[in-house]
């Protein structure tokens, strides 16, 4: 077994399981390096794919943060460095064509955190717990969690956890809008694989403009209700957007073909 184990089902999704539960999932370069792959290209060998989950071996934790001891004696050249393919390999994931979710199995801890942020939704099992404690390090996220966390929750209650190092419940994670749903523990997969199941029923094209468009949003290069404009006509005008508007006149269900 790889260091990120890989499950397929007939649904067409796909189960990333992060296998390091003695180091609590703490992403190592070779972990970071199995993302990177898979969203770039490892992915492609799946003819069909409706969505991906991301979760954490173990009961204990989904993941704990970058790892410590690997990065601990990086110069600043080593440490930007890492930073940077970390960030490409996350914006992979959040700008990948198929939904992917997060299944918060524990701890999701700095870089853990910062994962599932990239992800497009988060399920909290109930025992989960989040944080951003690098300031306990005596460093600051490097993955992205500055950003996404003030993205998800807003900036005022992001710099105190950024700045308290906090860890707060999945309860807590779900009232700010950092996780989509609580979930008693163990049941994060399921949840996620039903999220997925019912996203798998809808045009994959549209599917794929909702991903973009939404992160849009984020980039200030693009101007997004423009961007909506356009998408919407390509969608009208794809295969898969007459079918549907041809199938709900016709009273059928709309059969997608992702054209
Ligand atoms: N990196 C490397 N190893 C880690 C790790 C991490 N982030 N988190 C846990 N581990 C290892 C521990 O060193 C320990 O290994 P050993 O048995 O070999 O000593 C093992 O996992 C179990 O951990 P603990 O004994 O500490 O377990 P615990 O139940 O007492 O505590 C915990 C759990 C509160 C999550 C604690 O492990 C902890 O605080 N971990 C670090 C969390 C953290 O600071 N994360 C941020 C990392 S920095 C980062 O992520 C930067 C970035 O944005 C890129």
């Amino acid at each position: 077994m790889g260091i990120i184990s890989e499950t397929y089902n007939d649904s067409g999704i796909v189960i990333l399981t992060i296998e390091r539960p003695k180091a609590l999932n703490a992403i190592n370069r070779e972990v970071m390096q199995g993302f990177n792959h898979f969203f770039f290209e490892g992915y492609k060998k799946y003819e069909k794919l409706t969505g991906v989950i991301i979760t954490g071996s173990g009961r204990k934790a989904f993941v704990a943060g970058a790892d410590i001891k690997e990065f601990s004696n990086h110069n600043r050249e080593e440490a930007t460095k890492l930073s940077t393919y970390g960030h490409n390999t996350y914006f992979l994931i959040e700008r990948f064509h198929v939904p992917v979710i997060a299944a918060v199995n524990g701890f999701a801890l700095g870089g853990g955190c910062e994962l599932a942020m990239a992800c497009h939704m988060r399920i909290a099992g109930e025992h989960a717990r989040f944080g951003q404690p690098e300031v306990n390090l005596g460093v600051i996220p490097g993955y992205g969690g500055t950003q996404r966390l003030v993205q998800l929750i807003g900036k005022g209650k992001a710099i105190e956890l950024l700045l308290t190092a906090d860890m707060i419940d999945a309860k807590e994670a779900h009232r700010l809008g950092l996780a989509n749903h609580v979930v008693p523990s163990g049941m994060e997969v399921q949840m996620a694989e039903s999220i997925l199941k019912k996203i798998g029923t809808k045009g994959p094209i549209a599917v794929a403009k909702v991903i973009e468009t939404v992160n849009a949003h984020f980039d200030s290069q693009i101007h997004a209700f423009e961007k909506e404009q356009v998408e919407f006509g390509k969608s009208i005008d794809s295969e898969d957007g007459r079918e549907g508007a041809a199938a709900f006149i016709e009273k059928r269900r709309p059969v997608f073909k992702g054209k």
